[in-house]
């Protein structure tokens, strides 16, 4: 269904291409597109759950984009939900080849040298994006967190490897892109669905910068699943989708958006959202 299939000499990444979803971060880190809607995510509502405060709680609801949760009984084959996938440029989300950023110093340190080398005046969007996102990549993990960010397909296998172990084939999930005709929210019917992984996930986000880099976080002892979910749209639009399960919800807080929508309380449910293609999941690859 619509799903590339990329190998690599060593490795096997399996990209699910379809349709866009929504974000997640590790357990705890769910950000909401209006909730903290901040400068690493600017142009790219990203919905995570997260500890953020609910002030924007009222409006998030009314956000088109926040229509990205639900529950594991919800997939159901046949069921319709309304859900947001919004339409991307493929040349956003794609990793460039390693060839081409190995070579681009990658640090706040260079920033001076990197605005003369992309042609962005200091003050841009694009210079405040890039500050950010570098500022996000270098920023030391809490302990019991394992995060970094990553710039190729290489790097991210790499990363992914520390948590689910060296030499371990690595599988990388992607809802697919939709298409621009596609309606930011429509309702979408249930086809088929499948777990994929549960407890080693590790989730990495789209950030703004001049190439396609991901920020990958992932916490240690958290328990989270995955699944694979096809779609299929009143517009006919086919969507081969990731759904992101947090297993423990106990540490959110009550009034996060997400428990609004789905009528659940803290700790007593897990909370999903499906990913956009611009989030990426990597687990251990299970041949069949
Ligand atoms: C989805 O379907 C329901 C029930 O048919 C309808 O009330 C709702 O307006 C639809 N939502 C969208 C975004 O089309």
């Amino acid at each position: 269904m619509g799903t590339e299939f990329v190998s690599c000499s060593f490795l096997l990444l399996l990209f699910t291409t379809l349709a866009p979803a929504v974000a997640s971060d590790g357990v705890g880190v769910l950000r909401l597109p209006s909730m903290d809607f901040d400068a690493q995510n600017q142009g790219r509502s990203s919905a995570h759950i997260g500890h953020s405060s609910s002030a924007s709680s009222a409006d998030a609801i009314k956000d088109p984009t926040a229509k990205v949760f639900a529950l594991i009984k919800d997939l159901v084959v046949g069921n319709r939900m309304a859900i947001s996938f919004p339409y991307k440029e493929p040349s956003s989300v794609e990793f460039y080849p390693k060839q081409v950023t190995q070579n681009i110093p990658f640090s706040s340190d260079a920033v001076p040298w990197l605005l003369r080398f992309f042609s962005f005046s200091p003050d841009s969007k694009q210079a405040l994006g890039m500050r950010q996102t570098l500022a996000l990549c270098e920023k030391e993990p809490k302990q019991g967190d394992i995060r970094g960010c990553v710039t190729s397909i290489e790097s991210l296998v790499q990363f992914a490897r520390r948590i689910l172990g060296p030499g371990t084939e690595v599988e990388i999930l992607r809802s697919s892109l939709v298409s621009k005709s596609t309606p930011l929210v429509q309702n979408y019917t249930v086809l088929d669905f499948k777990e994929v992984a549960t407890g080693n996930i590790v989730p990495c986000h789209n950030q703004p910068y001049p190439y396609p880099v991901y920020h990958c976080h992932y916490q240690l002892g958290i328990h989270n699943k995955v699944f694979k979910v096809f779609l299929r749209g009143d517009n006919g639009e086919l969507v081969d989708s990731v759904f992101f399960c947090h297993m423990d919800t106990s540490k959110l807080t009550d009034d996060h958006v997400a428990f609004r929508l789905l009528g659940v309380k803290p700790g007593e449910s897990e909370v999903c959202h499906f990913f956009t293609a611009y989030d990426l999941a990597t687990v251990p690859f299970i041949p069949k």
